[in-house]
């Protein structure tokens, strides 16, 4: 009798999609002409796109059923109602503002929460929402536990904030220079790391104790709620769909890119259980997104997304997507590769610091190895390293990460496990012949998410 049980994706395939396959010529005058950044690459030239879990997802044919059902009026869309019951039923959230994807909410949000000179502490930053913050006036302050910067710690929730730090802020700031705590569920530039239900309560009790309110951003809430149920104590028999909503109704706001959790390929949205901030945002985005009832989304989209975020809380749909992660990380580990442990949900991270000691984080090594892994096998993985960090705005030196990571994220619903073992052995080439591999430098840098457009050549 075999002792492990397998698992299997809840669903059969109805329609597939032809994946275009290239020579290792094509695929290095392909990165040449992309300046050695896997987002300029043109996804034609990619076999396997494990870029990012970002919009990339499969809907069911329930979500194209809905999109039949979309109601295109300007205002009062039904799809837009039955949206509102789907965050108010699965996220506890009294009131929706949708926007066209996550930095709308991000951007609308931090304009109406931040004055200048403000500091926003956080659970490790995120580019688009660090920036929003930032383009705000607010200075960013990572609080998020020291063992979420050591990629070899097994730490079972290392996304959760260290109270000790948000308390020294407090103490050299004062409570009212912090507009609010941004929270992440399940810490994508942690390596996707979780915050526990325990710690959560725990700065829910602070943040009340000052009166500050906690904003979650909840692009992969679902994710965590899996690894919550997996990992914490008096949660094994608790459905994801009563965790996620336990997480949801801790916190005041939540910005969310629905591109993720949700499974759609396009969408976001403000929540919030406070009055005035929905005021406030309603009338905010009309003038950057959309009417209130609509925020930059189709009705065919909105409906597409109340479906979505019911399959995204159903436990067999967690067990494969979070099933199939792990299996990719497993293999990784068999062949001895540097990753981050524990093995998060939506992705895996190489350790290019690990995977490359001999290149100095000025020639940016996740850079390289993104690269690298393209030229192999035509699979496409993204820089989470030095280039996604940025520059100080204030001295203009690079932020210098600790973690310097290669990000191999899965979509949803889209590759089988043949993908997933194809993709591990196309790396553990490229770490058999690591030592051969040379930097990258800058040839283009924009000012702002400079890793979407920047260019490199490679060093001689
Ligand atoms: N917050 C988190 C945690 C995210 O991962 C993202 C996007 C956003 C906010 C912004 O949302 O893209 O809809 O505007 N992450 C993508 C990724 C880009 O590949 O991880 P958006």
């Amino acid at each position: 009798m075999p002792t492990k049980k397998s698992w299997a994706e809840p669903w059969k395939i109805k329609m597939v999609e032809h994946l275009h396959m290239t020579t290792k010529e094509e695929r290095i005058k392909a990165i040449s002409a992309a300046g050695y950044n896997t987002f300029l690459l043109k996804s034609r030239d990619v076999y396997i796109d494990l870029l990012t879990d970002s919009g990339t997802n499969a809907m069911s044919d329930r979500q194209w059923a809905g999109l039949m059902l979309g109601d295109e009026a300007y205002a009062g869309s039904r799809n837009f109602y039955h949206l509102e019951k789907a965050i108010q039923d699965f996220y506890s959230y009294k009131y929706l503002v949708p926007t066209h994807q996550g930095r709308g909410a991000e951007h609308i949000f931090s304009q109406i929460l931040i004055k200048e000179g403000d500091f926003v502490p956080g659970n490790m930053y995120f580019t688009t929402t660090r920036l929003h913050q930032e383009l705000a006036g607010a200075t960013f302050v990572d609080v998020i536990i020291d063992e979420a910067h050591d990629t070899s710690s097994t730490h079972p929730f290392k996304g959760n904030i260290d109270i000790s730090k948000l308390q020294k802020l407090v103490d050299e700031v004062g409570a009212d220079k912090i507009p609010y705590i941004s929270i992440a569920t399940t810490v994508n530039m942690a390596g996707g790391q979780p915050l526990s239900m325990a710690n959560l309560k725990e700065l829910r009790k602070w943040a009340d104790k000052y009166k500050i309110p906690i904003a979650h951003d909840m692009t992969r809430v679902a994710e965590n709620a899996w690894l919550i149920q997996e990992r914490e104590e008096g949660y094994e028999n608790i459905p994801i769909k009563d965790i996620v909503y336990e997480i949801c109704s801790l916190t005041d706001h939540a910005t969310m890119s629905a591109k993720k959790d949700p499974i759609v390929n396009i969408g976001g949205f403000l929540a919030t259980n406070d009055e005035d901030v929905y005021r406030q945002a309603q009338n905010m985005v009309v003038v950057f997104e959309g009417l209130h009832t609509y925020g930059g989304m189709a009705g065919r989209d909105m409906e597409a997304l109340a479906i979505g975020i019911e399959e995204s809380v159903s436990d067999d749909h967690m067990q494969a997507r979070v099933g199939q992660t792990h299996y990719l990380g497993q293999k990784l580990l068999d062949f001895g590769i540097p990753i981050i442990v524990p093995i998060g949900t939506h992705g895996v991270f190489l350790d290019a610091k690990k995977f490359l000691p001999h290149l100095e984080q000025d020639v940016f090594p996740a850079q390289t190895l993104a690269a690298e892994i393209y030229i192999e096998s035509g699979v496409r993985t993204m820089e989470r390293g030095i280039v996604s960090a940025g520059r100080n705005k204030a001295t203009g030196e690079h932020y210098y990460p600790k973690l310097e990571l290669v990000r191999i994220t899965i979509p949803r619903r889209v590759y089988t496990q043949s993908h997933m073992d194809v993709t591990a052995e196309a790396i553990a080439v490229v770490y058999e012949r690591r030592n051969s591999v040379k930097g990258l430098k800058f040839t283009y840098e924009p000012e702002y998410l400079r890793f979407f457009q920047a260019r490199f050549e490679p060093i001689k």
